[in-house]
């Protein structure tokens, strides 16, 4: 098709009921604004990810982005103050004979706001070294009122054998110490929409996810774990990262970019009630998903059962358990042997 053609929109009357419709000139999705009655039309396609422009919404003069909210002029197409810089490709619109005619060559280049690309995207290459294993805790707790915790107990144990079995580096991660936000659920509007980096990793340099993204993408061979049992699931801050590591597993189903490769998951599940096995079969499904490998016996748990509510003694048996702390020693020996051969591949 040629790019300086004028295309036929539609009728004015009918084009006026609504204040962002799509326009499609050959391949080239346009956003027609309609406001008081004033046409503008800028590109359909969003800088950051070609969010669907004209199915966002406005705000004064901005259409905003459904998909993370970017907004740009209706009529200049520069993104708002401060990232004016920004902007979308601009096209002429005109009215004839009742109609609204838009002109399917922008009349200035999209231009983007400059800034490093995130130190998340880049490669995923192993660095050289011993092998690394990652403890993440999920256990919900108060900072003012710290507690004894069974499954940081047996985590703390898997991490200090690791290191002196196999000489590792390892790494422990508290989630409670984290701030970062819950999951936008991007992914439920457009599969497109959940990005990697995530998008709120993307839009906020405070957001500390990226250091449990830095250590199950980049740094661990092995990533071990640990919950307690709430209510028969696994912790609402486990959830609460769970979520927000869809970003990685989409990125399979996207692209067939696979940003786990070669690494081991295990898991350490402790509640004083019950439902372990149940717990480890949904970690086991979501950590397989992600992309890791599991090794024989990949998790470890301990529940006195549904009917043992004293969990002061809960808390003194798992203290006191040299049985429990094998447990945790047997799981890094699955674990790293699993890595190690991963490794020589
Ligand atoms: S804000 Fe438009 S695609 Fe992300």
């Amino acid at each position: 098709m040629k790019s300086d053609i004028w295309i036929d929109a539609g009728t004015v009357k009918s084009l006026k009921k609504q204040r962002l419709s799509e326009i499609m000139a050959g391949n080239t999705r346009i956003a027609l604004i309609c406001k008081n009655g004033e046409f503008s039309a800028v590109s359909g396609e969003c800088n950051h990810e070609k969010g669907p422009m004209a199915q966002g919404r406005m705000e004064g003069d901005y259409i905003v982005c459904p998909w993370h909210g970017w907004k740009y002029h209706r009529e200049t197409g520069h993104a708002m103050p401060p990232f004016e810089i920004a902007c979308l490709p601009r096209h002429e619109v005109h009215q004839k004979d009742g109609h609204i005619f838009i002109k399917s060559k922008p009349s200035n280049k999209r231009a983007h706001f400059p800034h490093p690309a995130h130190s998340l995207s880049r490669d995923v290459k192993r660095a050289k070294g011993p092998i690394r294993v990652a403890g993440i805790s999920t256990t919900p707790m108060s900072k003012s009122l710290p507690r004894y915790s069974t499954s940081e107990d047996l985590l703390n144990s898997a991490l200090a054998h690791a290191h002196s079995k196999f000489g590792a580096q390892t790494r422990l991660i508290k989630l409670r110490e984290l701030k970062f936000s819950h999951c936008g659920g991007f992914y439920s509007i457009d599969e497109k929409a959940c990005t990697w980096p995530c998008t709120f990793t993307q839009m906020d340099e405070k957001d500390q996810l990226t250091e449990v993204y830095e250590a199950l993408v980049f740094w661990a061979d092995v990533v071990i774990i640990a919950t307690p049992i709430r209510w028969g699931n696994a912790s609402s801050l486990y959830y609460k990262m769970a979520e927000r590591l869809n970003c990685i597993e989409n990125q399979i189903l996207l692209s067939g970019k696979k940003l786990i490769k070669d690494k081991v998951a295990s898991f350490i599940i402790t509640g004083g009630q019950d439902n372990v096995q149940s717990v480890a079969g949904l970690m086991m499904m979501f950590f397989g998903e992600l992309g890791f490998q599991l090794p024989q016996q990949s998790f470890i748990g301990h529940s006195r059962g549904w009917a043992a509510e004293d969990m002061a003694n809960n808390a003194a048996l798992v203290k006191s358990s040299g049985r429990l702390k094998k447990d945790a020693r047997d799981l890094v020996d699955r674990a790293v042997d699993t890595a190690r051969e991963l490794l020589k591949r």
